[in-house]
């Protein structure tokens, strides 16, 4: 982490908790970080439970994501969700092209190109995921891919420097218990981290990168020890109020110490 940047923990629900489950998990989720004042902490629950978990959390200072959205605002799009309405629900953030998005709905760089341009447009905050494939990352591809991946997207950000989030999402560390190591992590933030700096000096310092993949509080501090790991978006264990609890302490620490 760096100074500079307020460290975020985010947790992504993917399809888990759509009932009464939800708000019960995100009230738990307040209550934990309560005294957490270092460290801004997220929650994305699906979007039928967006609404009232969104209105268990007003007044607290955790804040909620949508999991996807659809570029258009409104038309003949069966199934899908927009910026405004995710904004009515009262959720301002979203996660875009996240790998499950890629790897099973067909979304490709162009979409969430076309997404987070939507997005930033509308005023909703976008976390987006990039990362490579446990193939690509043995043919050494990795810099190379989170390089188009960022192409897609990264000029967007000079709009507002640090409106919008990265997520650094190796495939293969996602629900699967292998982490990265924080050195392996840190090679690709620290490639991510130029790249913002080419748009320009304040994307590059004031952008938060994120690292996902089986992160847990018992290894977080170390990827958020480094220096251009910015925070985390949790999968598994944000579905556990103490583990998720923990790994956003974790940061609060790293962060206490400066
Ligand atoms: P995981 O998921 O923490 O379960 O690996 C991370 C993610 O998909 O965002």
């Amino acid at each position: 982490m760096n100074p500079m940047r307020r460290p975020l923990i985010a947790g992504n629900w993917k399809m888990n908790q759509g009932g009464a489950g939800a708000p019960h998990l995100a009230a738990e989720v307040a209550t934990r970080t309560v005294e957490l004042d270092a460290v801004d902490v997220l929650v994305a629950p699906p979007f039928t439970a967006l609404t009232t978990v969104a209105k268990e959390l007003s007044g607290t200072k955790v804040h909620v994501a949508a999991q996807n959205m659809h570029a258009k605002d409104s038309g003949a799009f069966t199934g899908e969700v927009s910026a405004p309405m995710i904004l009515e629900t009262g959720a301002k953030w979203v996660i875009i092209g996240h790998s499950e998005r890629r790897q099973y709905f067909g979304e490709t760089d162009g979409s969430v190109g076309e997404k987070v341009a939507a997005a930033l447009a509308k005023k909703l905050r976008p976390i987006v995921c990039i990362g490579e494939t446990l193939e690509q990352r043995e043919q050494g591809k990795t810099l190379a891919v989170v390089g188009w991946q960022l192409d897609a997207f990264v000029k967007l950000l000079a709009a507002e420097p640090g409106y919008g989030v990265v997520a650094y999402e190796p495939v293969w560390a996602i629900g699967t218990g292998r982490v990265a190591t924080p050195e392996q992590a840190q090679e690709v933030h620290a490639a991510i981290r130029a790249r913002l700096t080419q748009v320009n000096a304040e994307v590059g310092a004031k952008t938060l990168v994120l690292y996902g993949g089986s992160m847990k509080a018992s290894n977080a501090a170390g990827l958020l020890s480094q220096a251009d790991i910015d925070g985390g978006l949790v999968g598994g264990a944000a579905l556990d109020a103490a583990d998720f609890s923990g790994i956003a302490k974790a940061a609060q620490d790293l962060a206490k110490k400066g």
